[in-house]
């Protein structure tokens, strides 16, 4: 097969900007604060913290390391070394397959409040709760929109890495951040708000057991993009004379802070109105709309741009999984940039449209107990990124030259790592042991056996005909 030059990143920044594009997404602002909320506030926060900034920076620093080393995305990745290890870039494939089989209906959520601030959301702060709940259910609006946002990506991916995926994470980002900061400012200036501080500041250590030690590592995995093969393919796409770690570390606290941020933005509003911390999925749609409602006229404005925000924060992480879908399909069976675009998008939007439909006409139909959006979620959340982030560890400390390593991380000697052997350390030793442990834990006390049990099967089998991919 005839290869064309790889494309690349246009420049330091743009790579930057697209990583942590990829990395700050609805994970931060919509799935952080309401985990956070489910499990207790700052208990789950540390451990959340701590398995980012230990856990998450040593795996991104291995998957951009492998990405570049082998110029090729996370199958061709994995495959290139040792072909008895390509399942698991399949699995993360299928990761990807499977996240883009919810995200993008919580994107269409996001794009429909864009326009809904304007009419009528806000008038009346007290049906703002009921106005979600009516809206993801019913059968036709949020799957258009769900569609809506699926065509955006479809139209930025087929236009290629540098010039689609860079530019739109290079402007938006920077604003998200602003409106995150005044939102925040707003938030704690509140009557009433401190409640809001203490349950973000202040561990409440009882709340705590198994479920929560995995729900912050799957957190984790899936707020840094990790765990399914997207920074090593975002690595693959990287120039020779970039710092991995720097990049890693500038990644990881970019999107650490945006989410404490959210947390900020959200916990003392929620409680200055009153409402419960535990209230799920909606948290977001029914917050942020109360704290804008509050403000009269003006807010109308401000909760527009806000979801333009969440919406194109959504949007460049939701490229960068389609992007792994459709690097495979270029690296691996040779299609056309648009062919795998237009292909991968299809099935996206049919898997989109089940899931919406499940918070309504469908909510009946379940798979092991768990509704479609449900089982995309817990499955890829739950399981297949923690587990393919250990699989990674492993890969790497195991069965890679220490020496390729050091000699990738270091720019072929060019530039200085000096936290090297500790970080090798981590990879071979600590990290596969500690996510064994929180996944045997956390997985063996959640409610949705069945469904783990399935999950597990298909890494399992994936395992067992890896040869055959
Ligand atoms: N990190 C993204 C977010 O927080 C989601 C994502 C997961 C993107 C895995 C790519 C890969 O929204």
């Amino acid at each position: 097969m005839e290869r064309k030059p790889r494309e690349h990143w246009g420049s330091r920044i743009g790579f930057l900007m697209a990583a942590a594009g990829s990395a700050v997404g609805l994970g931060n602002i919509w799935r952080f604060p309401y985990l956070a909320g489910e499990n207790g506030g700052s208990a789950f926060i540390i451990i959340y913290l701590i398995f980012a900034l230990v856990i998450g920076i040593s795996i991104m620093i291995a998957e951009f390391a492998v990405g570049r080393r082998t110029q090729l995305a996370a199958v061709g990745a994995y495959k290139s070394i040792n072909t008895r290890w390509t399942f698991a870039g399949v699995l993360g494939v299928i990761s990807a397959f499977f996240i883009m089989g919810f995200y993008p209906v919580v994107g269409g959520w996001s794009t429909a409040y864009i326009i809904k601030s304007f009419t009528g959301l806000l008038s009346n702060s007290t049906g703002i709760k009921d106005a979600f709940v009516g809206f993801i259910s019913n059968p036709i609006q949020p799957v258009a929109w769900m569609i809506f946002f699926l065509f955006l990506n479809i139209l930025i991916v087929a236009k290629g890495i540098a010039s689609g995926i860079e530019k739109a994470g290079k402007i938006l980002m920077p604003t998200l951040f602003t409106l995150l900061i005044l939102i925040a400012i707003r938030s704690i200036t509140l009557p009433g708000a401190s409640a809001g501080l203490s349950f973000l500041f202040k561990p409440d250590f009882s709340k705590v057991n198994g479920e929560t030690f995995l729900a912050a590592l799957g957190q984790a995995f899936f707020s840094l993009s990790l765990g399914m093969g997207c920074m090593m393919t975002y690595g693959s796409y990287l120039n020779r004379d970039e710092k991995l770690p720097n990049n890693a570390l500038i990644v990881t606290l970019m999107d650490t802070g945006i989410a404490i941020l959210a947390g900020i933005a959200i916990f003392p509003a929620l409680f200055a109105f009153g409402l419960e911390p535990d209230s799920g999925p909606g948290l977001v749609f029914v917050v942020v709309p109360q704290i804008f409602a509050a403000m009269g006229g003006i807010g109308s404005l401000f909760s527009a741009i806000f979801f333009v925000a969440l919406t194109v924060a959504a949007l460049t992480s939701s490229v960068s999984l389609l992007e792994v879908v459709v690097a495979f399909l270029m690296d691996q069976r040779g299609w056309t940039r648009k062919k795998s675009v237009y292909v991968s998008g299809g099935i996206m939007v049919f898997t989109g449209i089940l899931s919406s439909l499940s918070m309504g006409l469908m909510s009946g139909f379940t798979i092991f107990g768990a509704g479609v959006f449900d089982f995309f979620d817990i499955l890829t959340d739950k399981i297949f990124l923690a587990i393919g982030g250990m699989l990674l560890a492993i890969f790497v400390g195991w069965f890679m030259k220490k020496e390729d390593l050091q000699d990738e991380l270091t720019n072929s000697g060019t530039v200085a790592f000096g936290l090297f052997n500790v970080w090798y350390n981590l990879v071979k030793y600590v990290i596969p042991l500690a996510i064994a442990i929180v996944a045997y834990i956390g997985i063996t006390s959640i409610k949705q056996t069945g469904l783990m049990i399935f999950g597990l099967a298909i890494i399992l089998v994936l395992g067992i005909f890896s040869k055959k991919f």
